[in-house]
């Protein structure tokens, strides 16, 4: 079981697609109100682990706990529910709808609204409306992109379509935020800024556990830092100490000396 400050914990998980392990044997924990980093090369499992964690795939073996509470099993809208929002490598965005309504799309209470609800309305109705189009608009301030609320999310420049995503992440009040690549493709001064926000975000209490390529960030954010190869865990440690591990400077940061 997890220790007092100890949000998610991954217990031996292996999943294997055919003859494939994509994850082997895989163990860590995600202390709260940190930032994780899961680091690897292409292929080495770490969407899998998302996947895993989410509800998206069911593990061959393992358990992975939030808190104390046993998820793995779950389906993905109970362990959204029980905190754990997740962002996706590919943005996922519904691009014929506008920022705003793909950011209230993803606030809990409306994705529930049932038809039958939804047909009688009435006044909880509107008041829930009225709350997730002010929530969302919040969200959409906060990330420097109000002015695009009314936008199809399709018009968006790629950077602002990150940020929509991000809009998204936040609007599902998790606890726990599980990020795959979120800096791809962005320019630096975008970089530095999605850095202050995820700082901003573990100061407001939220726990990141970050997939990241960029060394650069991986060093200047994570807590603590995961590598995996072939689908194990070959190190984890602080950021320095993981840097220093010569296994990992030959197989995941290509360093050879
Ligand atoms: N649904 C699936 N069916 C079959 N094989 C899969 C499936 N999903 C992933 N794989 C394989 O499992 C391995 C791990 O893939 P995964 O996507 O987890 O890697 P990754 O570390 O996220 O890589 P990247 O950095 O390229 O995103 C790869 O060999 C991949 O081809
Ligand atoms: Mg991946």
């Amino acid at each position: 079981m997890a220790s007092a400050d100890t949000i998610l914990r991954l217990e031996a998980l292996s999943k294997s697609f055919g003859g494939l392990q994509a994850v082997r044997d895989l163990s860590f924990d995600v202390n709260a109100g940190t930032i994780t980093s899961l680091i690897g090369g292409n292929g080495a499992g770490k969407t899998t682990a998302f996947n895993l964690i989410t509800g998206n795939l069911v593990p061959d073996s393992g358990h992975i706990y939030l808190r104390d509470a046993r998820v793995d099993g779950l389906p993905p809208h109970k362990v959204a529910r029980a905190g754990i929002a997740r962002g996706f490598q590919e943005l996922r965005l519904f691009n014929r709808l506008s920022a705003r309504d793909n950011v209230e799309a993803a606030i809990p209470n409306l994705r529930g609204e049932s038809i039958i609800r939804a047909l009688i309305g009435g006044r909880e109705l509107m008041d829930e409306r009225n709350a997730a189009d002010a929530r969302a608009n919040a969200l959409l301030d906060d990330l420097t992109i109000a002015s695009q609320a009314d936008s199809l999310a399709e018009r968006l420049s790629y950077g602002q379509q990150k940020l929509l995503s991000l809009g998204r992440l936040l609007a599902a009040e998790g606890e726990l935020l599980l990020l795959d690549e979120p800096t791809s493709g962005l320019s630096p001064g975008m970089v530095d800024d999605f850095c202050t926000r995820m700082r901003r975000l573990t100061g407001n209490g939220k726990t990141i556990l970050l997939i990241e390529h960029n060394v650069d960030i991986v060093m200047r954010l994570s807590d603590w830092v995961v590598v995996m190869h072939q689908g194990t865990k070959i190190a984890e440690g602080r950021p320095e100490e993981v840097r220093n591990n010569v296994t990992v400077m030959h197989t995941y940061l290509g360093i050879t000396s």
